[in-house]
């Protein structure tokens, strides 16, 4: 067994806040209806920013928090589907905003809002074959870029921000033993690429079933895979899409409040970006201590869908 812990997190929002008040003005909804029905009341949405200054900011951070420099950076995967260009990849263009080497491998990876979790998982096999044995993992979505403002079906739920953590390779630690999965379906969640135009999609009740099951097999599959119960876990950490989703999970699980996290309420879904984003407010609430074992799981479009086990080094 060999694999990965996390060593620093970091996060990047940006600064403007739009809030369901400010929604009831741009399309027919309600306060009420947004956050009875998704648990969102307001989410960050870039002006000034970049794709490129938010994952930036946040990897900066984590790599502070993590003591580690730059220069010791060996694989750096950006989970993303809004980059600022296809090329450069978000990925080079961050190597090069933080001074990475030129032999770190650098590109960008397409799992939708999963992203984070096959990235790290990425990370942890090509860590294993790297000389440099630490590997920077950023979640950076600007959703902003992809909803149509006039839909209230799409425009409501999602947020914009980057978030990043720095992992560590060893061979005497276990693998974070993801379990990821993916079926090909363009009518649930879809986003065309140019030259077709076109928004975001979603059947969002579709999608909601969607979510209600492969939630809990990601947890069954990922605690199966470590040989532990739900009770062994330290923390649960989902993916933000709908508060719904997340409490039916602690419920199911019977996860004490003390034991998962919502940030959904303040940063809506930010797609790759959220479980990243979550664990650097953990992080920094001293929530997640050393040695602590973090169950985290997403899902998404694709459809796709992701669990793993990651300690805190
Ligand atoms: O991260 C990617 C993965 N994405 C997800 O996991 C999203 C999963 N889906 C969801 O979170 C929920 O399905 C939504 C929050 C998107 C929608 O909630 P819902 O309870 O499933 O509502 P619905 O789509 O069934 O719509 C119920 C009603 C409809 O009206 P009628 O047909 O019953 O008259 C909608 O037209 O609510 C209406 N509606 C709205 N009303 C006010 C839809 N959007 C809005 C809105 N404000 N923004």
């Amino acid at each position: 067994m060999n694999g990965i812990k996390i060593r620093g997190t970091g996060r990047a929002l940006p600064e403007h806040v739009l809030t369901n008040g400010d929604l009831t003005r741009m399309v027919d909804t309600s306060e009420a209806w947004i956050a009875s029905r998704t648990g969102i009341l307001e989410r960050h949405i870039r002006t000034g920013e970049t794709h490129a200054s938010l994952c930036r900011d946040a990897a900066r951070s984590a790599l502070e928090r993590a003591g580690v420099a730059p220069e010791e950076i060996g694989v750096c995967v950006v989970a993303t589907v809004t980059p600022d260009t296809r090329v450069p990849s978000a990925a080079c263009t961050l190597q090069k905003a933080l001074g990475l080497s030129y032999d770190t491998l650098c590109f960008d990876l397409n799992a939708a809002c999963t992203g984070f979790l096959y990235a790290l998982h990425t990370t942890e096999c090509l860590l294993a074959a790297a000389p440099k044995k630490f590997g920077l993992v950023v979640g950076c979505d600007l959703c902003s870029r992809l909803v149509d403002w006039t839909d209230r079906n799409t425009c409501i739920l999602f947020g914009d921000g980057a978030g990043a953590a720095v992992v560590e390779w060893r061979a005497e630690w276990p693998s974070a033993g993801a379990v990821l999965g993916c079926a090909g379906n363009d009518e649930l969640l879809r986003c065309p690429a140019p030259p077709e135009e076109g928004y975001l999609t979603m059947e969002g009740q579709k999608v909601f079933k969607f979510a209600l099951a492969a939630v809990p097999w990601c947890i069954d599959r990922v605690l199966e895979r470590h040989g532990i119960t739900a009770g062994d876990v330290d923390f649960f950490v989902f993916h933000q899409a709908n508060a719904r989703i997340i409490d039916l999970a602690a419920k199911k699980y019977r996860i004490p409040p003390e034991k998962y996290y919502k940030n959904i309420q303040r940063c809506g879904n930010t797609s790759a970006a959220s479980i990243p984003i979550v664990l650097s407010e953990l992080a920094d609430a001293d929530r997640l201590p050393r040695g602590s074992k973090t169950l985290l799981v997403g899902f998404g479009g694709g459809l796709t869908w992701g669990g793993a086990l990651v300690e805190m080094a």
